[in-house]
Formats: C-alpha cells, sequence, structure tokens
C-alpha cells in the first residue's frame, strides 16, 4: 500500500503537535515536526550573529548548515544542527522569533522543502507547520487547518513554556504570538493559511480528546 499523508497547518499553539502526534500514534505513522527545521536554521543564524531577516545573511550560512531529523528509540523526532542534538535548545522564545523570521525568505523555505518531501516518500505521515497543505504536500490525504483564538494559543504556550521551567510573562507570550502570527500569515512566501481543500477546526472551545476524536473520524472516513 501507498504511503498516507495527513497534513495539520496552523498557527502556533492551536494544538497542532499534540494532535498530531496522537493521531500519528493511533495510526502507525511518522510524526514529523516541520517547524523544528525552521527553528535549528534559525538557530544557526543566531549563533553566527546574522540579522534573521536579512535575506543575503542567512542565504550565505546555508552552504554551512546540515539539519537532520532522526527518531529516537521511542519515536520521538530529535533535530540535529551540524551532527548536535539542538532538541531542546530551539524551543526558546528568541529562536522562535528567529524561526518565524527565517522562514519568511524563498532561500530558506527551499532548503528545506525536499528534507520534508522526503519523509512523506519513505512513510505515512502526519506533518504539522503552516504550508503542508498548500506547498509541501498539495497531495495529503487529509488536510486540517487548526486554529484557536490567539488568547487562548498563548495561554497553552506560556502553560508549556512553565512546566519546561522556563518562567515567562503571559503578556510577552501573547504578544510575541501576535507578533510571529502576522509574520507567517502576511508574508509572501508560502503564507500560512488553509488549503483549498482543508477542513478547518477551531480548537478554542474543544478539549484535546474531542480535537483528536474529530480528526480521527475524518481520517477514517477517507481512508
Ligand atoms: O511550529 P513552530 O512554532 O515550531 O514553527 C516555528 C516557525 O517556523 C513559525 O513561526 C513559522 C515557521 N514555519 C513555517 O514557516 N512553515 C512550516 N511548515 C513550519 C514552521
Amino acid at each position: 500500500m501507498s504511503n498516507i499523508a495527513i497534513a495539520i497547518d496552523g498557527p502556533s499553539g492551536a494544538g497542532k503537535s499534540t494532535l498530531a502526534r496522537m493521531v500519528a500514534r493511533h495510526f502507525g505513522f511518522i510524526y514529523v515536526d516541520t517547524g523544528a527545521l525552521y527553528r535549528t536554521v534559525g538557530l544557526y543564524a543566531l549563533r553566527r550573529g546574522a540579522d534573521t531577516k536579512d535575506a543575503a545573511a542567512v542565504g550565505a550560512l546555508l552552504p554551512e548548515i546540515s539539519v537532520e531529523m532522526r527518531y529516537d528509540g521511542e519515536g520521538v523526532q530529535r533535530m540535529y544542527l551540524n551532527g548536535e542534538d539542538v532538541s531542546e535548545l530551539i524551543r526558546t522564545p528568541e529562536v522562535s522569533m528567529a524561526a518565524s523570521n527565517v522562514s519568511a525568505l524563498p532561500a530558506v523555505r527551499a532548503f528545506l522543502l525536499d528534507t520534508q518531501r522526503d519523509m512523506a516518500k519513505k512513510y505515512s505521515v502526519v506533518m504539522d507547520g503552516r504550508d503542508i497543505g498548500t506547498v509541501v504536500l498539495p497531495e495529503a490525504k487529509v488536510k486540517i487547518f487548526l486554529t484557536a483564538s490567539s488568547r487562548e494559543r498563548a495561554r497553552r504556550r506560556w502553560l508549556e513554556l512553565r512546566e519546561k521551567g522556563v518562567e515567562t510573562d503571559f503578556d510577552e507570550v501573547l504578544r510575541d504570538m501576535e507578533l510571529r502570527d502576522k509574520n507567517d500569515s502576511q508574508r509572501d512566501i508560502a503564507p500560512l493559511k488553509p488549503a483549498g481543500d482543508a477542513v478547518t477546526l477551531d480548537t478554542t472551545e474543544h478539549d484535546l480528546q474531542g480535537s483528536f476524536e474529530l480528526i480521527r473520524a475524518l481520517i477514517e472516513e477517507r481512508m
């Protein structure tokens, strides 16, 4: 049987990664977090002191970067930057903003495209990101656009950071999120928007299990 691809797009904090992970586990697919790729490039640019919005500066660094996705014994995705495991280092608010900036650069998107498509060639995947249904995997069997109010998304992100021991101010998280939303949806290339054939799911009022059941039913119907 050929591989199946499920695309889950949407703004940060909508529940994409948690739900994508649940769906992947349920169907025995591989979960691919594509934001981690942009974060890894963002981290490298920060380390090299580059302006992360500067296309020429970031573009010049790309030949020095090897971004690799590996899976540990439990099937958890780990990110490697030139052989170094940066899976935890890419989760800071500073790297989030750098990732959003570098992701608006066409050269960076082109640089990461094959890595994403190769995963879908090799495995059945649940892939989450911003442009999976529109650009990366336009042939995906099921496309879901997950969203929620910006306050609710900021609240979730703030809790997630706190659980990881990163103490931040809620208003700062909300401000960062709104700025990133604006960056991600107003950029010229691969902006965040639902694919024409995506099913939009607003998770503001749904709990995790409720959202999961909706997605599971949708996938079963299509398979
Ligand atoms: O999903 P995330 O928050 O880890 O993503 C980090 C940034 O990367 C986000 O601000 C937008 C960008 N991104 C993107 O442009 N395209 C994707 N497929 C995934 C993420």
